[in-house]
């Protein structure tokens, strides 16, 4: 199996100010393991070009945590993903499932996003997960695959190729309740075989990062399994420290 080189992304959500994020990141850049791996954050909108300023001379990217599923017009509120390229993005989170639930993405728009953030040339980190009462179903495969099927239905398999696939499952997130590392692997693996059977060297370049409650405890055992290529970190990125020691429990290339 081709190695992948690992990613870890925070996302800042709605947190932060100017200063608060001036100290994390500078806590961050004097931290320095990212050099073992992809590292990126995706502060609020308005936070992006301080952060790109921040970090214009490290290898640490900048995502936003949304994009509009149209190039331009009368979308009040919105900000498109050539926008966003042009604040010096390279990331965008598409899909989260605060997104979906709180704010009404369907698999459909999530789609539209996945092509608009391409299309601009920003890397998508398409999120994917199951409700508690799904996984309690049984139907935690079928959930995500519903959802990762879409984009490729709506997007094309091409607009996947570059980019990174969030597991995320909803009951973990916030919550202080992790997936085991079997729990994760297990979906980890199925994405992975979903998109072997379209393209099967795609399938083994693609990075599938977990994403629920990791923090410097857990990451280790997580990063460990050779399906899970990193994290997607909420609360435990507000922290340089944590940051740091998750970014540095990923797996080297
Ligand atoms: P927590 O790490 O706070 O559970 O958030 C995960 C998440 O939603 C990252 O996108």
């Amino acid at each position: 199996m081709p190695q992948r080189r690992s990613f870890v992304a925070g996302n800042w959500k709605l947190n932060g100010s100017l200063a608060t994020n001036a100290s994390l990141l500078e806590g961050i850049v004097a931290g320095a393991p990212w050099q073992a791996c992809d590292v990126a954050v995706c502060p609020a909108y308005v936070h992006i070009p301080a952060a790109v300023a921040r970090l214009s001379a490290t290898t640490i990217g900048v995502g936003a945590q949304d994009v509009a599923d149209v190039p331009a017009g009368a979308y009040t509120g919105e900000v498109s993903a050539a926008m966003l390229r042009e604040a010096g993005c390279r990331y965008v989170i598409v899909g989260h499932s605060e997104r979906r639930t709180l704010y009404g993405d369907t698999d459909a728009v999530v789609a539209r996003k996945v092509t608009a953030a391409t299309g601009a040339g920003l890397v998508p980190i398409v999120c994917v997960g199951e409700t508690l009462a799904e996984r309690d179903a049984g139907t935690t495969l079928a959930v995500v695959g519903r959802q990762l099927s879409a984009v490729i239905d709506g997007a094309g398999l091409g607009a996947l190729s570059e980019a990174v696939i969030a597991y995320e499952p909803v009951w973990a997130i916030g919550t202080g309740r992790t997936a085991t590392p079997d729990q994760a692997d297990e979906v980890h693996r199925a994405i992975r075989a979903l998109l072997a059977r379209h393209d099967a060297t795609m399938a083994g370049r693609l990075r599938i990062v977990y994403g629920g409650s990791v923090k410097s405890a857990n990451a280790a055992e997580l990063f460990a399994r050779p399906d899970i290529d990193g994290g997607l970190i909420g609360g435990a990125s507000l922290d340089a420290g944590e940051f740091l020691a998750i970014c540095a429990a990923a797996r080297r290339d």
